[in-house]
């Protein structure tokens, strides 16, 4: 076994404020002819406090912090959200938006909405729902998007005062109660049974007139399959209630698993997790959202339709609220359009069958290693493309926590996998996807560098628990991190914290 050893560059890179000089440029722009452009009361009295530099100052500035940070150079297995590589060909497929203004009018941009009305088919092919909206800039949008859906579904049937509750489980993503409880219900979360999974039993207590929605993932955040999931969407919806599929760990099912089948009425998928596209917060992600025909008309508009003449924008009759501006981020539609095109229906069962497998290679090696256990070890059925695993025994012989090893294994080029929505219910959680695109010697090196940290953390456990030794910066003091006066996100904000 031989490990790979990572050591980032160190700079005393000062913050892009502190350096250039009064007056210095990297471009120069003509003078905008004519004053009074702007109106005096929206005018600025005094210039913006901007840096000024050269454009090579600026280049060093960022490329010495891009020294400082691993990117995605290491082998990342993340774990309860899907990370897949971006292909090349889709970012260049995506270049070709440059240029488009969103506010174009339709007949201008026939090309891109025939990406999005493609998309469109392809996701109703693999969920059975009827029509999708790529408007929400992630999971938790396209949760929420659910939310008020669900609010105006039962507005028009006269129940929004009696349908209050929405139903989730504990082990649900948190975004599922989360915009729940923004959109105005009460938040009813069913606790897990001993098979990792919530019981009929704790399910049909839960539903009642006044339940509204149940908003659940499957697999959830632990790996864990529920596999009585059609006998619970069969009795909330004899409860008058909507369900909702969380479907951001679609990988190990794709081309297996059809929502609509199992009878739910909406369901969403990541396309910035099971579709190719880069992984990222609000900006770049997109949560597609797709719902039956019966919900469709409340769907946040606008629309894109295929017609004689070509697609068109087209406005649902009952539509709610927008959740994001325009289309959404089409750069990341485009991408997943060309990604999905290019897999095709056998590459996309091709990948699940992979992700399983290497999941269940993975299990196998895991488990052998001391101080490594499985959640709900009595649970009869496989995982499937992922797993939650403790390293709770290794804590208590080491005092090694989950986070320790996670910061040592980056010394080692391995990016940090994740740990566990929360609450935490298994000890000391983490939850590796090897997913499809990693070859066997690089998940074998993964395992090599948790074995050999697991090693050194019976060895010398104090070594592991002041890592990482590698990075630019050296372990951030959470006390630093939790307290806002320590920092800021702005560098005005910063002034003014430190002028208060
Ligand atoms: C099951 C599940 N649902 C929803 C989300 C939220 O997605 P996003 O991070 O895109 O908002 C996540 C992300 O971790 C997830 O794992």
């Amino acid at each position: 076994m031989s490990l790979r050893r990572f050591h980032a560059a160190r700079w005393d890179e000062p913050l892009i404020h502190q350096i250039g000089a009064p007056g210095r440029r990297g471009q120069h722009y003509p003078q905008v002819a004519g004053d009074g452009l702007v109106p005096p009361g929206l005018a600025r009295q005094t210039p913006p406090a901007l840096p000024e530099l050269s454009e090579p100052e600026v280049l060093n500035h960022y490329l010495r912090l891009s020294q400082q940070t691993m990117g995605m150079i290491g082998i990342s297995l993340f774990g309860t959200c899907t990370m897949k590589y971006n292909p090349r060909a889709g970012e260049q497929a995506a270049r070709r938006l440059a240029g488009i203004h969103p506010a174009q009018p339709p007949e201008t941009m026939q090309g891109l909405l025939a990406a999005v009305h493609g998309l469109d088919l392809i996701l109703r092919s693999l969920s059975g729902m009827d029509r999708f909206t790529f408007q929400p800039a992630g999971g938790a949008d396209a949760a929420w998007t659910q939310a008020i859906i669900t609010r105006a579904f039962h507005a028009a049937r006269g129940e929004s005062t009696t349908r209050t509750r929405i139903i989730t489980s504990l082990q649900s993503h948190p975004c599922n109660p989360a915009t729940a409880a923004t959109a105005g219900f009460e938040v009813i979360t069913l606790p897990l049974g001993e098979n990792g999974y919530p019981s009929l039993d704790a399910l049909k207590a839960a539903l009642g007139p006044d339940t509204a929605a149940l908003m659940i993932n499957n697999p959830d955040d632990m790996g864990v399959y529920n596999p009585e999931i059609a006998e619970w969407v069969r009795l909330t919806k004899a409860a008058g209630a909507l369900a909702f599929y969380d479907h951001a760990n679609f990988n190990g099912v794709m081309t297996r698993i059809r929502a609509r089948d199992l009878g739910f009425d909406a369901c969403m998928f990541m396309l910035h997790k099971t579709f190719g596209v880069s992984k990222g917060g609000g900006g770049p992600a997109v949560g597609a959202y797709g719902c039956t025909a019966e919900l469709a008309p409340f769907l946040p508009g606008p629309l894109v339709a295929a017609g004689d003449a070509g697609y068109r924008l087209e406005q649902p009759p009952l539509a709610t609220a927008k959740v994001r501006e325009y289309l959404g981020n089409l750069h990341q539609v485009f991408k997943a359009y060309a990604w999905a095109r290019a897999m095709g229906a056998d590459g996309l069962r091709e990948a699940g069958g992979l992700s399983v497998l290497m999941n269940n290679y993975m299990e196998k090696r895991l488990l052998t290693l001391r101080g490594v256990s499985r959640s709900h070890p009595d649970q009869p059925l496989p995982r499937l493309e992922m797993t939650r695993y403790s390293l709770g025994q290794l804590y208590e012989e080491t005092g090694v926590s989950a986070v320790d090893v996670q910061n040592r294994i980056a010394d080692f080029g391995i990016d940090a996998f994740w740990l566990s929505h929360e609450p935490w219910i298994v000890p000391q959680p983490f939850t590796p996807e090897a997913g499809e695109m990693w070859s066997r010697e690089e998940i074998d090196e993964w395992i090599d560098v948790l074995a050999h940290v697991i090693d050194e953390a019976y060895r010398d456990p104090d070594h592991v628990r002041a890592a990482p030794h590698n990075q630019a910066v050296a372990r951030l003091s959470d006390r630093d991190l939790n307290d806002p006066a320590n920092w800021a996100t702005t560098w005005a904000a910063w002034q003014r914290k430190r002028r208060a």
